[in-house]
């Protein structure tokens, strides 16, 4: 791969960790030197599909075919969309499933011809509860030939895999302090006792009571927070009813004010007018008078009113 590939990587690998940090588990693909750690963790001699959980944009994938697996034997499981499609085209002749992988029997229902010689994995292990860890190793190891290794890497000082889930055994890698953050590879393999790996009892109920206490405190603050934005919703509705009110309030009044002020002009322009007749007046004054005396008589040009 060169300089330029490997920088369109880094860019859609982030994008990957910008769109779901916890299934990225990485803002970086691996470098070469843990690739090839984890490539050199299997068992060559052994036939059969390698499987790998969350090849990304396959540097792992990469590092198993430069170690001699035939890429036709290798099966990945992969989540993210945009990295099946780019592993589809990089590597056409392997079996590429867009999938869950901590759903793994299901998942990798009737696409193993045969027990996989070995499962590789670059999942974030450590973002999940340790029940569904142990869980995935249980799964891999049933759909593995006896011994194959199920190969893991870890930023962590511990093992992913609690080791009290017992049936299976554990070993280490020295460091890569190539890789940035330095990593180890974990290889585990059922110990051969044909127990299946499980949480101790009381561990799984502290799980279960940790997780039951977590949905209680989500619960509790979801209906906090519904109350509250139900009490801001309901006081918006009460200002805003309050100020649509003194709105037409305040317009009727306007509108009082302005028929008030109507009348006044109307009236204004009455005693203008009156003003300017003054002959009005006088008849008035005569048609009083004649009614008081008695008198019929009429000027001509007076207007009666
Ligand atoms: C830490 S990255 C490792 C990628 C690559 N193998 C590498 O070493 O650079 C983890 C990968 O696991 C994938 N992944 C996360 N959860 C997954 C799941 N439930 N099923 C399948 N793949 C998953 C992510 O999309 C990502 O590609």
């Amino acid at each position: 791969m060169n300089f330029g590939e490997r920088l369109q990587d880094e860019a859609r690998f982030l994008r990957s960790w910008l769109d779901n940090p916890r299934a990225a588990g990485a803002i970086a693909p691996s470098g070469p030197a843990l690739a090839k750690a984890m490539a050199t963790a299997i068992d060559l001699d052994r036939d059969g599909p390698v499987v790998e959980l969350g090849p990304g944009t396959g540097p792992v994938t990469e590092a198993l075919v430069a170690y001699g697996v035939d890429e036709s034997r290798l099966v990945l499981v992969e989540f993210d969309p945009d990295f099946v499609a780019l592993l589809r085209e990089r590597f056409p002749r392997a079996t590429v499933i867009r999938g869950d992988a901590y759903a793994l029997r299901t998942t990798l229902a009737g696409e193993l011809a045969r027990p996989a010689a070995a499962v590789v994995s670059s999942l974030p292990l450590l973002n999940r509860p340790e029940d569904e860890r142990v869980r995935l190793l249980a799964d891999a190891l049933a759909l593995m030939q006896p011994g194959a290794p199920f190969v893991q890497f870890t930023y962590g000082l511990l093992s992913p895999v609690p080791r009290e889930a017992g049936g299976f055994t554990a070993e280490l890698s020295a460091p890569v302090w190539r890789n940035i953050p330095p990593a180890r590879v974990w290889t585990y393999r059922a110990d051969g006792s044909g127990r299946v790996p499980a949480l101790p009892a009381w561990r799984g109920d502290l799980i279960d009571r940790v997780r039951e206490e977590w949905r209680e405190a989500a619960a509790r603050v979801r209906n906090e927070w519904t109350e509250r934005t139900d009490k801001v919703r309901d006081d918006l509705r009460r200002t805003g009813d309050r100020v649509r009110r003194d709105l037409a309030e305040h317009s009727l009044r306007m509108r009082r004010e302005v028929r008030l002020d109507e009348t006044l002009r109307v009236l204004r322009r009455i005693a203008e007018h009156m003003e300017s007749s003054p002959d009005i007046h006088i008849a008035a004054d005569r048609d009083l008078r004649r009614k008081s005396t008695g008198d019929p008589g009429r000027r001509s040009g007076e207007r009666r009113l």
